[in-house]
């Protein structure tokens, strides 16, 4: 793997700095929801229901009740009813986020397959399991939809799509004069498998009481949204409820939002008096915590005869749950890519019948950006241009939704650096040939949302007398390495080494901060981190300038700097003293200091994304339909870098997860069962490492003083968006087919 490091730099941020939990996860010390040991913990195991549609007309619990171990068998029954369902909100909004507003085990009634029917509490894992098995349940089946082919007749427009935070409709100009208009048109329609996420750590949840208090240990993306959701569901204050999530082994979405069982955990856990360990299995990952939904998406671009945009027409269709209006938002990056006048776009759904979707990894962009830059390859072949000429041709320095400005941009930079890196110029020739291969080049724009915070995120910093400091704020690390990073924006702040530093997340007890989710946590996190520890900083070098027994007494604090936990005189850093110094001098055991920030003002006269540009090349056998991957090279300009190392190795992740988009993963629903036919990491196809090719990272510097006080645009996601259409386009100059639908497999390329 190559790649090119962004510009070095002095203080702790931006150091490819190594993982500070690394050692505990590679020696196994590193503790995760379902390892955590109580004395008396009892273990859990749900069972789902058969049919995809209908009524439970019988539960016969004897035989599990009798079965060795067993202290519960809670169906609806007998589990209670929950005190409230929160609404639909994103985890992002830093409160309830339920994964749908239905919650299981209150009624007979049946609305998908899988849905959580009953669940058995033993002592041990295995006897939980053995007794799940012995629950008899009837049902009534009813006929169930669960793809678009059985509902497309059903299809209706949403008010508004991704729990009420995107309109179901955008307009702008007249779309439909100017496809008329238009001297060329591209019209198509893109198709997708369903996802799952399948992150390697199963969701679970440890639940346990002392008295009225509740303890989660849960593997999540905001312990916050946790502990609101579970608060809200039994009806038990904010105070009571602790939820702790030090190491979440992957998650990609799937624990953005508070799924079922830490409730389900809570409430057995209450039921039978003891500690309740509560794991999905693999099989219950594909029901248990939401999915990418399958979907249709028709494209219609309208262009000049020099390739320029005159009319984005971008309609999708896919289905959602009973209960909710869900789609990933697939239209908006392709709508604010590409200066555009006219533009319409339109979500419709289908009620179908499985859980709500959810977000997962680059939720919407790397579909809608497929459908985008698949046609923008096509229309480039139409207008006779090189598809990179016709990219720069359609660039924009103004967000064409709002028309405000971009913050700031480097698309251009990107697409230059990275047809650079591939060898771009080479397209120009035929495709080569190598054996029985042919090779193809393809490319595409990359670009994601910066989002901001909807609460103020908070975070506290502590000094002690020995000169090390603890800074704290309740994010989580879903191994993005946002420890690692926060513990540098701590120590440059504060003016100390890294080693003298310890950050701690990951538990509600600390200072509120959103989840880890919308590639947004580096920039609001880093802000608030910065915020409480630059605080303690000026407290501590007020105090100092204003102690008749400290050399820097009567000092401007303005003309004082912090090196090594040493504060000195800019213009005569002989004089000064350690914080340490000052603190025992004073017999102060410690000092401390809050900071927040945001949310920003809502006018605020720019527009903000990520831009890149991903390039590909493949190699293709077109009588077996091989498709090898053979080089990837990305650009990005996420503004700036934390950690050289962490932000490198996220888009690099990306960009592996882009490639498994493209060819491998897809969720194949059997919509005779209404059931996933294909839920298993053994059937669920993602990449290994023979699968994944020489990746080339780069960054592009662009320097943005509006989106958050250190000016980081994030990593998490953007590093995906663009890689499927690069590989599709690549594919189709190696062998002359366009393909529409992802995954691209081999019966669409023989
Ligand atoms: Mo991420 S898909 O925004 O949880």
């Amino acid at each position: 793997m190559t790649t090119t490091a962004p510009t070095p730099v002095d203080g702790p941020i931006g150091r490819p700095l190594d993982r500070v939990e690394g050692h505990a996860k590679v020696t196994g010390t590193a503790r995760y929801a379902a390892e955590v040991p109580l004395p008396g913990l009892t273990h859990a195991v749900l069972v789902g229901a058969r049919v995809a549609r209908g009524r439970i007309t019988s539960i016969d619990a004897a035989e599990a009740e009798r079965a060795e171990g067993v202290l519960a068998v809670l169906t609806h029954e007998n589990l209670g009813k929950i005190a409230a369902q929160p609404p639909l909100l994103p985890s992002l909004a830093g409160s309830v986020a339920p994964g749908e507003t239905f919650f299981p085990m209150q009624g007979d009634e049946i609305h998908y397959a899988g849905q959580h029917v009953a669940l058995v509490v033993a002592d041990t894992y295995e006897r939980a399991l053995h007794a799940s098995r012995l629950v008899r349940i009837s049902y009534a089946e009813e006929p169930s939809v669960t793809v678009i082919d059985q509902g497309r007749d059903q299809a209706y427009e949403p008010e508004a799509i991704f729990a009420g935070f995107v309109p179901g409709r955008t307009e702008r100009g007249d779309v439909e004069a100017a496809l008329g208009a238009a001297d060329v048109t591209v019209d198509r329609t893109f198709t997708f498998a369903a996802n799952h996420h399948n992150p390697i750590e199963t969701s679970a949840a440890t639940a346990y009481w002392e008295g009225d208090r509740l303890t989660l240990h849960d593997t999540t993306q905001g312990v916050t949204a946790t502990q609101h959701t579970v608060a809200a569901l039994l009806g038990v204050p904010h105070t009571r409820i602790r939820v702790i999530g030090h190491f979440t082994g992957g998650s990609f979405g799937g624990k953005a939002m508070v799924w079922h069982h830490p409730a389900l955990a809570a409430l057995a856990a209450r039921k039978v008096g003891r500690p309740v360990r509560l794991a999905l299995t693999r099989e219950q990952m594909f029901v248990g915590c939401g999915h990418r939904e399958e979907q249709e998406q028709r494209l219609t671009l309208g262009a000049d005869k020099e390739g320029r945009l005159v009319a984005l027409r971008h309609h999708k269709l896919s289905p959602t749950s009973p209960f909710d209006h869900w789609a990933e938002p697939s239209l908006g990056v392709a709508g604010q890519l590409y200066a555009c006048p006219n533009y319409e776009g339109v979500y419709r759904l289908i009620r179908a019948n499985t859980t709500t979707p959810t977000f997962m990894r680059c939720p919407g962009e790397a579909t809608g950006l497929f459908a985008l830059e698949t046609a923008m390859d096509e229309l480039a072949e139409r207008v006779d241009l090189d598809p990179l000429e016709l990219r720069l041709r359609n660039y924009t320095e103004n967000d064409p939704a709002s028309g405000r400005p971009w913050s700031s941009n480097g698309l251009r930079e990107c697409l230059e650096r990275g047809a650079e890196r591939i060898g771009w110029e080479r397209r120009a020739a035929p495709p080569a040939r190598d054996g029985d291969w042919l090779i193809g080049l393809g490319m595409a724009a990359s670009a994601y949302p910066v989002y901001g915070p909807n609460n103020p995120q908070r975070a506290r910093a502590r000094l002690y007398a020995d000169g090390t400091a603890v800074v704290q704020a309740a994010v989580t690390d879903i191994g993005t390495g946002v420890l690692t990073v926060m513990t540098q924006v701590a120590a440059e702040a504060l003016g100390l080494p890294v080693e003298r530093c310890r950050f701690e997340g990951g538990d509600t007890d600390l200072p509120n901060v959103a989840a880890a989710v919308g590639s947004s946590g580096a920039g609001m996190v880093s802000a608030t981190v910065h915020a409480a520890a630059s605080a303690l900083r000026e407290q501590l070098v007020a105090r100092a300038v204003g102690d008749e027994g400290s050399p820097l007494h009567g000092a401007d604090p303005a003309d004082v700097d912090v090196r090594d936990g040493r504060m000195v005189l800019r213009d005569a850093p002989g004089t000064g003293e350690d914080y340490a110094e000052l603190l025992q001098r004073n017999f102060l055991p410690d000092m401390e200091a809050t900071g927040s920030w945001g949310p920003p003002p809502q006018d605020a006269p720019f527009a903000s994304m990520t831009f890149g540009a991903q390039f590909a090349e493949v190699a293709v056998d077109p009588v077996l339909g091989l498709v090898r991957v053979r080089r990837l090279a990305g650009a990005f300009a996420p503004g700036r870098v934390l950690n050289a190392k962490t932000a490198r190795s996220q888009l690099m992740g990306g960009m592996i997860w882009g490639l498994s988009q493209a060819l491998l993963e897809a969720t194949h629903m059997e919509p005779r069962t209404g059931r996933w036919a294909n839920a298993s990491l053994g059937e669920y196809l993602v990449p290994v490492n023979a699968d994944a090719p020489d990746v080339d990272v780069d960054f592009i510097e662009v320097q943005d003083t509006v989106v958050n006080p250190l000016g980081v645009k994030g990593v998490g996601e953007v590093g995906q968006a663009g890689v499927a259409p690069a590989i599709a386009n690549a594919i189709h100059h190696a062998i002359g087919r366009r393909l529409r639908k992802l995954p691209i497999t081999i019966e669409d390329i023989v």
